[in-house]
């Protein structure tokens, strides 16, 4: 690829040398010599903001990048997108996934860049720079803001977010008070960088890496390392490497390294989130991911690591446990090896060196002897999910994975909030906790609500686990026995929105199917009867997202941006 740098993307006047001329008049205003308004411009994509904590270090990140870029020959150019600060948005991060992926892939079309870094890390944020390079196609390197610190609460070890969960559902079981509760909020989160257990935004890192997308080890390094300074500044000099041989993310995100991306995703069993983020980035590319392949994928794949939500570690363990390289080493013969990765090189040249199990430590389990055998990520079909759903089978309860109960519906997240803990809320331990309109449309944006909270009686009676069936999604760093994105959606007519309160409902875990024990006549006298939600009054670009946004087993990305081929 050959580089252009100003001369990119030149604004329209009808006349290209006076574009040209004026573009660098008013770069040099920016105190830039001609010599540096000479090399090819890497842009730095940075998603800082005080309004995402995760984010906290990125000035200094993206001036390591910098150091790099200049290192190589080129010349880097910042520039901001919208940050998406997981728990500061409202009504959930993920409606606006969509726009900071349009963002991202605008300005990257629009601005004279050569190559990019895309720095991100908070949940949302590395699958919308990867759904928006994919669709931009300028060559693309990632750097992940890395993991957080743990902390300890009276010598309890304390990481954002599961410790969250557990402290909260402790709190509403009375088993702490208010202080501690106070206390233990002061020290959940006590560094910069993305949430510290295997949540969505470690998975996606992971993911990243596992595409080929990022420097190998750039996964895990914890934010505050100094490690992640360097890796930062080499990601800065690799951008100019890429940019001389034309290596764009298509020729990296391919169909197989997308399975590749499978197979990590079950062997550090990581989020649920993962599968609906990277259908949407292969949407981008025209790569259709096959969600009965990811059941395939789960039984070959052997659970590796043991961090929490569902284990006993954090993130910095995994890191100085080794991190991904000890994961692709050791599925390396599930793994397409031939694949290019942003190094220049293939995977398989990359895992070519000599490597030795790390037998010291304890958040890492050899293939031979997994932490468990099979991959804890699964899809059900059935009448309930004609299109899908996910279960996070590792992070279930075992009884509760094949059972048949009743449903207790929901109809609304407001309904869930006025009833669940009303003492008259008629429900025991064996019902299946169901709820409705909380999708990509319904939701709308469809919030992490699928962890729906034990009814109070029930929690207060020391009950941890219940099935819990919705269309909404779960935050990585939750679990129990969750049935999630299940499509399509109540709010547009899909058989969830049938589900009336005393009906049965089979989950089939071992026959991955979720099956509404309700006769097809019936069936069709209440789909008959069915009206959708009323409209939400929204405007700008909420009401393009509910009229764009396509279902949970798409990717729940907007229809015009999918890859042409797959429209
Ligand atoms: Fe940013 Fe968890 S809040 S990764």
């Amino acid at each position: 690829m050959t580089a252009h740098g100003l001369a990119n993307n030149l604004t329209e006047y009808g006349d290209r040398e006076f574009a040209l001329y004026l573009r660098r008049s008013f770069a040099r205003a920016m105190g830039f010599s001609s010599e540096a308004l000479r090399k090819p411009i890497v842009g730095i994509l940075n998603t800082y903001s005080e309004l995402n904590n995760c984010h906290r270090h990125f000035p200094q990140l993206v001036d390591a990048v910098k150091r790099g870029v200049w290192q190589a020959g080129g010349l880097p150019l910042e520039f901001p997108t919208i940050s998406l600060g997981e728990v500061f948005l409202s009504p959930t991060s993920m409606l606006y996934r969509n726009l900071m992926a349009m963002d991202v892939e605008s300005m990257l079309r629009a601005q004279p860049l050569d190559a990019v870094v895309l720095t991100g890390g908070c949940d949302k944020t590395l699958p919308a720079l990867l759904m928006g390079a994919a669709s931009a196609g300028l060559p693309a390197i990632v750097v992940a803001a890395g993991p957080m610190l743990t902390s300890q609460y009276q010598g309890e070890r304390l990481g954002a977010c599961t410790d969250c969960r557990r402290f909260w559902a402790r709190f509403r079981r009375n088993e702490i008070d208010q202080v501690a509760i106070d206390t233990v909020e002061g020290q959940l989160a006590p560094t910069p960088g993305t949430c510290s257990v295997m949540g969505t935004a470690s998975t996606m890192a992971c993911v990243v890496e596992a595409l080929g997308m990022m420097l190998p080890g750039g996964a895990s390094i914890p934010a505050v390392y100094a490690d992640r300074m360097r890796n930062a500044e080499e990601s800065g000099k690799q951008a100019m490497t890429l940019l001389r041989l034309g290596l764009t993310p298509d020729k990296i995100m391919t169909p197989a390294a997308f399975e590749n991306a499978l197979y990590v995703l079950q062997a550090i069993g990581g989020s649920t989130n993962a599968i609906i983020h990277l259908t949407a980035i292969a949407g981008r590319l025209g790569v259709k991911l096959d969600l009965q392949r990811l059941n395939e994928i789960a039984d070959t794949t052997p659970v590796l690591v043991d961090l929490k939500p569902t284990g006993s570690g954090y993130m910095e363990d995994f890191h100085r446990a080794g991190g991904m390289r000890v994961v692709l080493n050791e599925i390396k013969h599930l793994l397409h090896l031939d694949v290019l990765t942003v190094t220049g090189q293939t995977l398989g040249e990359l895992l070519d060196e000599p490597y030795t199990f790390p037998t010291w430590q304890q958040v890492i389990y050899p293939a031979s002897a997994p932490l468990q055998p099979k991959g804890g990520l699964i899809v059900l079909k059935g009448n309930l999910a004609p299109d899908g759903a996910l279960l996070k089978r590792g992070a279930a309860t075992p009884a509760l994975l094949n059972k048949v109960g009743r449903a207790v519906v929901f109809t609304s997240l407001a309904d869930i909030a006025a009833r669940i803990d009303s003492p008259e809320l008629d429900v025991t331990p064996d019902d299946f906790l169901v709820l409705q309109n909380a999708g990509p449309l319904g939701g709308p944006g469809m919030p992490e609500a699928g962890y729906l909270p034990i009814p109070k009686k029930l929690a207060a009676a020391g009950v941890t686990d219940m099935v819990r069936i919705s269309d909404a999604r779960m935050s990585g760093t939750a679990f129990g026995t969750v049935v999630l994105h299940v499509a399509p959606e109540a709010a547009v007519g899909g058989p969830l929105a049938l589900v009336r309160t005393g009906d049965l409902i089979e989950l089939n875990s071992d026959r991955r199917e979720l099956t509404l024990r309700v006769s097809d006549a019936e069936l069709a006298r209440r789909r008959a009867e069915f009206s959708p939600p009323a409209a939400s009054a929204l405007r700008g670009y909420e009401a393009l997202y509910l009229r764009h946004c396509q279902q949970a087993n798409l990717g729940a990305d907007l229809d015009f941006l999918r890859h042409p081929t797959l429209q």
